[in-house]
């Protein structure tokens, strides 16, 4: 990218060029890639641009309230309440590929519904350099890129930030005005929280970890992460009263990164892990451990799906 201002133009005249006169749809995850997307979408076609957020049910708290505080602006802004199908749908898949192919099944079917009803024959995707490589490299298939199915109900779709690491795309976001909370967040798988629950999908899981996970974000946002989140990985023994109980494992993950492509497991101070793990299990009486990853990217993956 040779400036933000200069990137700023160009996308805004690309996506121009390419909606035409018609009107596009943009997938909003509240992340900074698809607000930056957003941002230069809204840029370029104003009204005929209707961003929608979907709600899966996996998302983090607070960010559908979120999303229609910062986007209050567009006003074409569409929430879908989806969180029901998706999660229904989920129910029994076990396999990271095959949850990611519902999920982004799920996501395709709400834009292309939501686009029916406002006449959009154009989706605007905040697919980064970084997701495009690492789905066509085959270590899996994010739900932006790899993952959609093949009948995709539009005529064109357009990817404005789609050569930018994402440190560049949050200069983009700076230059386009963005809120702060935006443009230096933290970024955010597309699936959601369900690349954060090793094996199935259940409302009960979803719930651990998303309650987790804002503790470890907010816990943890002083040492500037890459990436912190709470995963839930499974089952194991603990004590209540008198009692052996069988709860959830809850592993904390902090990463310092580049570009999400390797990373390192971040060092957090013991006292700071004792009270993440002090207000996890107070929060959630049904987590019986919570254990901090200390592996970098590779061997594992940043995510646990
Ligand atoms: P991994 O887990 O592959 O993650 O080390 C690298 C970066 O990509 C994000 N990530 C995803 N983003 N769809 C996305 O849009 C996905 O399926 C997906 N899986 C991982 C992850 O949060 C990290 O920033």
């Amino acid at each position: 990218m040779v400036d933000a201002a200069s990137f700023v133009e160009e996308a805004v005249a690309e996506i121009r060029a390419a909606v035409g006169d018609g009107r596009a749809v943009i997938a909003l995850s509240g992340g900074v890639d698809s607000s930056t997307a957003a941002g230069l979408a809204y840029r370029a076609l104003g009204d005929r641009l209707v961003p929608v957020y979907v709600d899966t049910g996996l998302m983090r708290e607070g960010e559908t309230e979120s999303i229609r505080e910062t986007f209050d602006y567009m006003e074409s802004l569409r929430v879908v309440d989806a969180a029901d199908r998706f999660l229904d749908a989920l129910a029994g898949v076990t396999d990271p590929e095959e949850k990611r192919a519902v999920i982004g099944e799920g996501f395709i079917r709400e834009f292309e519904r939501v686009a029916r009803e406002v006449d959009a024959d154009h989706l605007v995707q905040g697919t980064i350099y970084p997701d495009r490589i690492e789905s066509e490299g085959n270590i899996k298939s994010h739900h932006n890129v790899g993952g959609l199915p093949d009948a995709v109900d539009f005529e064109g779709i357009v990817e404005p930030v789609r050569d930018l690491y994402k440190d560049e795309v949050r200069e983009v976001a700076r230059e386009l005005g963005l809120e702060s909370v935006v443009s230096e967040r933290m970024p955010f798988p597309g699936p959601g929280l369900a690349v954060r629950i090793v094996g199935e999908v259940t409302r009960e899981k979803v719930a651990v970890a998303r309650s987790a996970t804002t503790v470890v974000e907010d816990e943890l946002a002083g040492l500037e992460p890459w990436q912190a989140f709470a995963a839930v990985l499974g089952k194991a023994t603990g004590v209540k009263g008198d009692n052996r109980v069988h709860g959830w494992v809850v592993a904390v993950r902090s990463v310092e990164s580049r570009d999400g492509m390797t990373a390192r497991a971040q060092e957090v101070p013991w006292e700071t892990l004792q009270r993440i793990q002090s207000r996890i299990t107070g929060e959630n009486p049904d987590v019986a451990r919570v254990v901090y990853d200390v592996t970098h990217k590779p061997p594992a993956t940043i995510e646990y799906e």
